[in-house]
């Protein structure tokens, strides 16, 4: 989703500059009718392929029994999920997108749809060995109450794959660097100014060390680190070849990730011992 259009519009949430601790409300904003997220990835498809290579490359061959995409959308990342796992759960807070599911998930009658969201889930306890958590933390700009939730419903071998939509990339540390600033260790509303003024949904970037102390507090270790489409460029995406990129990508993904180089970093979380 880019930063400053087709959003969905936010029935609830903050519209401070400054992202603040807050009671969480209802997480209902891609209900927005006028917002299609399906549409979203129409020429993403490298970002998508960039996913799913990460994905692959944390779970390895790994196996799960029970497994939940949380905030999964429409269910984008469950078709390949269910090929790890023998149940897979699409939670999710917004009814508009568990709709679209019901159609895009109509090959996968098995992937069942779950309407929750992540700082209340209905799963028990320990109940899952693997959660998913893609493109949802720019939405949570105070996330512990979430991490205490993934860590309750985690079996004690379970892992977690959560992305981080990360402030601290190459670009922005370039920048920041020529400016003599320092890489803000807070959540940053990404937000356009006419978003912010419109209450647009809550759009932040993190500092990645940041939320590996937010994990940290909620008794969660990040064991892997992947920097993440670090090729993501409208100018590259016109000129280069999505095969050269993606081949590019994969050998980036390890390599770029102590320097949090890429605009997405993923996580493989587990219970600290
Ligand atoms: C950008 S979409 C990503 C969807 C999916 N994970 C993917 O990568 O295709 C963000 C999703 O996060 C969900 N979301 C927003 N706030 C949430 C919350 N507090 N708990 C769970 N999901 C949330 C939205 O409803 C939306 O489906």
């Amino acid at each position: 989703m880019s930063k400053s259009s087709s959003k969905p519009r936010a029935k609830s949430t903050t519209s401070n500059s400054k992202p603040t601790s807050h009671a969480k409300k209802k997480a209902d904003q891609y209900n927005d009718p006028s917002h299609n997220y399906l549409q979203y990835w129409d020429g993403r498809d490298y970002e998508h392929a960039a996913e799913e290579i990460a994905i692959k490359r944390l779970l390895g061959a790994k196996t799960f029994k029970n497994a939940a995409d949380i905030g999964g959308g429409y269910g984008r990342l469950c078709v390949m999920l269910r090929k790890y796992a023998d149940k897979v759960t699409l939670a999710e807070p917004s009814k508009q997108q568990l709709d679209i599911a019901k159609d895009f998930l109509k090959n996968y009658p098995d992937v069942k749809r779950l309407l929750t969201q992540a700082d209340d889930l209905k799963f028990k306890d320990k109940s899952l060995d693997l959660i998913t958590v893609i493109r949802v933390m720019h939405h949570l700009p105070d996330p512990q109450k979430e991490f205490k939730e993934f860590a309750r419903v985690l079996s004690d071998d379970g892992i977690i794959i959560l992305e981080v939509a990360n402030y601290a990339h190459g670009r922005n540390r370039l920048k920041h660097l020529l400016k003599g600033k320092k890489l803000p260790a807070e959540p940053v509303d990404i937000r356009s100014e006419v978003n912010r003024s419109k209450d647009e949904i809550a759009f932040v970037n993190h500092n990645p060390k940041t939320v590996q102390r937010q994990l940290a507090h909620a008794g969660l270790k990040v064991e892997k680190v992947l920097s993440v489409s670090n090729l993501r460029s409208p100018a590259l995406k016109k000129i280069a070849p999505k095969g050269v990129m993606l081949v590019a990508e994969r050998i980036l993904q390890p390599t770029l990730a102590r320097t949090y180089f890429g605009p997405s970093i993923f996580f493989l979380v587990k219970k600290a011992k």
